[in-house]
């Protein structure tokens, strides 16, 4: 397994948090995937879902996630990157990749209100569905899933207590 990590799983399940607290225990930087994308392309994710489609967008995504698989630390992906099999055959080449495993329902609250262009115009049962055929994809490409319903510093320490198991 590799010294990097990337971290994967739904929207609003803590990537970000667990991300940052992950990589101060660990001493090393931290990247989040989609704060890159905006800040390079002078643009909100939003923006640039309005300008350039969920395509352009992901285009963009794989773009800097291939820019970012050289870089030692932790890296928060978006929720969405890891559909896409090139995105996985880069987390699977430089990364160990950690599912953040959290129910729909604590997902939900974090972002219902959110300005996420892929939750903004749905009902809760069409983000559900989402959810759940997202489900078994972070799944099967992560090295490491934890349960993510708890507070980001026990989920540090589960992602650290199972990489150790891994050695
Ligand atoms: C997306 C998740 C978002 C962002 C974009 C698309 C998705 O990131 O990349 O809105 O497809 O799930 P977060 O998971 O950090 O919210």
């Amino acid at each position: 397994m590799r010294d990097n990590y990337a971290l994967v799983g739904f929207m609003g399940c803590g990537k970000t948090t667990v991300g940052r607290e992950l990589a101060k225990r660990l001493q090393c930087p931290f990247w989040d995937l989609d704060a890159a994308i905006a800040q390079g392309e002078r643009r909100t994710i939003p923006e640039i879902f309005a300008q350039q489609g969920e395509a352009g967008f992901r285009e963009l995504e794989h773009a800097y996630l291939k820019r970012a698989a050289g870089r030692r630390g932790v890296l928060s992906c978006g929720g969405g990157l890891a559909l896409f099999p090139r995105n996985r055959e880069v987390l699977s080449r430089h990364f160990t990749t950690v599912f953040l495993d959290c129910d729909f329902e604590t997902c939900y609250q974090r972002i219902r209100a959110s300005s996420r262009p892929l939750v903004q115009d749905k009902s809760e049962a069409e983000v559900r569905a989402l959810f759940e055929s997202r489900y078994p994809i972070y799944q099967a490409c992560c090295d490491l899933q934890v349960n993510a319903a708890h507070s980001p510093f026990m989920v540090v320490q589960e992602i650290l207590k199972q990489r150790r198991r891994h050695r």
